[in-house]
């Protein structure tokens, strides 16, 4: 029988619970949120579609009663405010500080054993908090962001290529950030050929600007922070885990001299299992590589130290 809890019914919450129920990926999902009533509603509305769609997976909603949540096998943690068009993530740190660490307490106490994927922004620097006041090992603190950056850096690529989103590759590692997520053009593929040896430096570049500002876009359309691809790739990272998966997706994870960084919580390419986050993998960076990652590790390291006025 395998569990998940997915704190923060709001839009990425509930688009994660229902991908969950959708693809059947855990027995039970338990959604919980502090607003009186918002959490049984949206399941009861996903719940009316289990019987359309021929779904097994059961899935409850709870207002703030964290026993319910009890023996979790994964937790996602999407509690906080979103942004409003103009503002950045790292501008949410006041506010969603305090209510990650509350509810990392809260959660952990039910479900000593969970893994934490991380989606509360900003994801990287809450990511780190995560780890500074829980004391759990590194593997088992995940942040989703990589998982989301790669996948608008995909979708870009596959249109500039004219080509199925399935079969194109890339990976976005750095911060959760307009100005420090690193889209790898380099590594880009279609069906393993290099994207370079069909796209110019200059369309490159635009996807890869694209991709950096996909959140930022979302934002100014939609009036706030987007939903349905933040949730799509949480629950993608909490299959990967229950199903003991080994995918490599991109996540913040606390790097310990790897790419060069220690102490934080970054984008670099994770191998995910049942185990959490089971290895870190270097990519071969080049030096215009490195130097990004250094910048954005800088970046993020910035952001983090805001966390002590934040707490
Ligand atoms: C985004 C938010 C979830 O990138 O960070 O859409």
């Amino acid at each position: 029988m395998s569990k998940v809890t997915v704190v923060g019914a709001g839009n990425v919450g509930a688009t994660c619970a229902n991908v969950l129920v959708t693809t059947q990926v855990a027995d039970e999902v338990v959604l919980i949120d502090i607003k009186e009533g918002l959490s049984e509603g949206k399941a009861m509305d996903i719940n009316q579609t289990v019987n359309i769609l021929g779904l097994q997976t059961r899935l409850t909603g709870v207002t703030n009663d964290y026993e319910k949540t009890a023996n979790s096998d994964v937790v996602v943690i999407t509690s906080g405010i979103p942004r409003k068009p103009g503002m950045t993530r790292e501008e949410l740190i006041g506010v969603n500080a305090g209510i990650v660490k509350s509810v990392t307490d809260n959660v952990l106490k039910y479900s000593p054993n969970a893994i934490i994927v991380c989606v509360s922004n900003p994801m990287d620097t809450m990511t780190y908090l995560i780890h500074k006041t829980s004391g759990l090992p590194k593997n088992r603190i995940i942040g989703m962001g990589g998982a989301l950056d790669s996948a608008r850096f995909k979708y870009f690529l596959s249109i500039a290529l004219g080509a199925n989103p399935t079969e194109v590759e890339g990976i976005v590692i750095g911060g959760h950030g307009d100005t420090t997520m690193i889209p790898l053009t380099r590594f880009a593929a279609y069906r393993g050929v290099p994207a370079t040896n069909y796209l110019s430096d200059e369309i490159l570049s635009t996807v890869a600007a694209d991709t950096m500002v996909g959140g930022a876009t979302l934002t100014k359309l939609l009036g706030t922070s987007a939903w349905y691809a933040p949730g799509a790739a949480s629950a993608q990272v909490v299959a990967a885990v229950l199903g003991d998966q080994k995918r490599l997706i991109s996540c913040s994870a606390l790097v310990e001299g790897e790419y060069g960084e220690n102490d934080i919580c970054i984008g670099v390419p994770c191998i995910l299992g049942k185990n959490g986050i089971e290895k870190i993998v270097e990519f071969p960076l080049n030096d215009a590589e490195k130097e990004k990652f250094a910048a954005s590790a800088a970046a993020v390291r910035k952001t983090n130290a805001a966390l002590a006025g934040a707490l």
